[in-house]
Formats: structure tokens, sequence, C-alpha cells
């Protein structure tokens, strides 16, 4: 079965106040283009091409104005309403009819990878129960934190621990078989009184179905969660796309790559486009071909 995509575009975002006063994180510039570009380009990019959006009531038909119904993309994008943020866990309840019994895989609308993305693609061809990532970070407390063992086993998995046992922070990306309804259907909300996504893998783990990969230096994944990481993720973008000439996370592009539009349905796509230095880099595309 294909793998599906959810893109959870939730919760407050409070530490970036005033900024998310009006409208969610999720939709703020990272340097040309809105954040949620990133992350669902990532999707794209691994293959996927049915894909969920959760987000909050307000929020939720600016995603639908920005994105539509993804054909434009060559893909199918539906929408989700998480009334409340529960937490990252409460995703595949919302999710219970989109996902059925596919696996999945989900991206936080606030994560940006760049870099050599095809250990995606790869990861989701291998998962049997449950693949997350690692990644070293200077600042492990802020995140879900995984320590292994010399084989590479995961030996404990920690929410913002005080005391991180190691350096490996989790990045929000997650790849699952279809048991993780179930599993989230299980879980009482924790201490914060939401449903942690810890407590998913906790569950995998127990069952002995849950893999870790290392994501390696060559692969950024940047921070959004302040204004100064904020600000950082789009000077790196900037700084990428003005010396490349090239775009990251341009949707119609990846949509071309992958071949999920033709050639003509590309133009077609494009030609919708308000006049933009994003609709004539579009442009330069065909031109090149
Ligand atoms: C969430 C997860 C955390 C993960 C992080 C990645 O934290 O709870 O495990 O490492 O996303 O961005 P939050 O962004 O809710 O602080």
């Amino acid at each position: 079965m294909e793998t599906r995509g959810i893109i959870l575009a939730g919760g407050s975002g409070t530490r970036l106040y005033p900024l998310t006063a009006a409208f969610s994180k999720q939709l703020q510039p990272v340097y040309d283009k809105p954040m949620i570009f990133y992350p669902l380009s990532t999707l794209m990019m691994a293959g996927i091409r049915d894909v969920l959006i959760i987000s909050t009531p307000t929020d939720t038909p600016v995603f639908k104005k920005l994105l539509g119904d993804g054909q434009r993309y060559g893909i199918t994008i539906s929408y989700a309403v998480q009334d409340e943020p529960r937490g990252i866990a409460d995703a595949f309840r919302v999710a219970k009819d989109f996902i059925g019994g596919s696996p999945v895989c989900l991206i936080l609308g606030d994560n940006i990878f760049y870099g050599k993305l095809n250990f995606l693609r790869d990861a989701i061809k291998a998962n049997t129960g449950a693949t997350i990532f690692g990644y070293q970070v200077q600042d492990p407390q802020r995140y879900g934190v995984v320590e292994i063992d010399a084989q590479g086993n995961v030996v404990s998995i920690e929410e913002k621990p005080t005391s991180p046992r190691s350096s490996l922070a989790i990045p929000g990306l997650y790849i699952y078989n279809s048991e993780v309804v179930e599993i989230a259907a299980s879980l009482a909300p924790g201490a914060r009184g939401e449903l942690e996504i810890t407590d998913v893998h906790r569950v995998y783990h127990e069952r002995r179905t849950l893999e870790v990969q290392m994501l390696g230096r060559g692969i950024a994944w940047l921070d959004t969660g302040t204004p100064e990481s904020l600000l950082d993720a789009s000077t790196f973008i900037h700084a990428i796309e003005k010396r490349q000439g090239l775009k990251i996370g341009c949707l119609e592009e990846v949509a071309l790559h992958q071949g999920f539009l033709t050639s003509d349905e590309y133009r077609a796509s494009v030609a919708l486009l308000p006049s933009s230095s994003y609709k004539n880099y579009c442009e330069s595309l065909y031109e090149e071909r």
C-alpha cells in the first residue's frame, strides 16, 4: 500500500508571539515561501502523493486557500481540523479514516530539512513498524531525545529531558505502519495533558519494532521555534538559493521532477501563478528543457 503523508500544522505557536497572533506558525515566511512549503516538498520528494494537513479551526481555511486540493502539484491534499492542541499523537486519532490500513509518514509543519533527502524514501520502503530519526544537536533538552547502544538499538526515548542522556534529538519526521492508529487510540494524556508522540514510540519499542536511523551532518534540520531560529532558517534558505539560483521547496518544481505533473500540466499550473519572481523561476525551468 502507498504510504500516505500527514502534516501537522496545529499548535498555538505562542513562542513566536506576536507573529502568530493572527495566523499560525506554519504560515510564516521562511525567506520567500510560507513555512509549510518545505515539509510538504519533503514528503513529495519521498514520493508521497496523498497528504492530509491537520490544523486549527481558524487556520485550516487559510491552508486551503494557500494549497488547494493539491491538483496544481499533481497530488491530493485533504484537510482535517484539530479543535484543540491535544499533542502530536492526537494526529493519528484525527487522521484515523485517512490512514485506513496504510502506512503513514508524519512531518511536523515547522520542520525544515535540506540536503540529500533520499534517506526518507529509503526509510519508507524499509519500514516495518516505526522509524524515527536521530540528529546531533547542541541543545537536545529542547527536543525528544533518543539514546542508542553501540549496535544502534534504542535504549531510551525521553521528551524534553532536563538532563539528556544523549545529544541525539528526534526530528519531527516519523514513519509508521498502520498500527499507529490503534496505538494512539490506547494512549492516555501525559503530564502536559497532551498525547505524547514519545509514548507512541515507547509502545513500538516495547513491541521491538522501533527503528532509529541517524541523519548525518550532510543533512540540515532547521529549527523555527523562536524568532531567532526562524530568521536563521530564512538566512540559510536565502544563502543557498542566492548561490545556486535554484529554489528550495518550490512545489511546482518538485512535482515536475517527481513526474507528478507532465510538462503540459506543469505549464498550466505555472500559467496560473501571479507575476512574481517565483513564477519567473518556474518559467525558467521549462525554458531550460
Ligand atoms: C516536538 C516533539 C519533539 C520533537 C520536536 C521536533 O516538540 O514533541 O519530540 O523533537 O517536535 O521539532 P515541539 O515542537 O512540540 O516542542
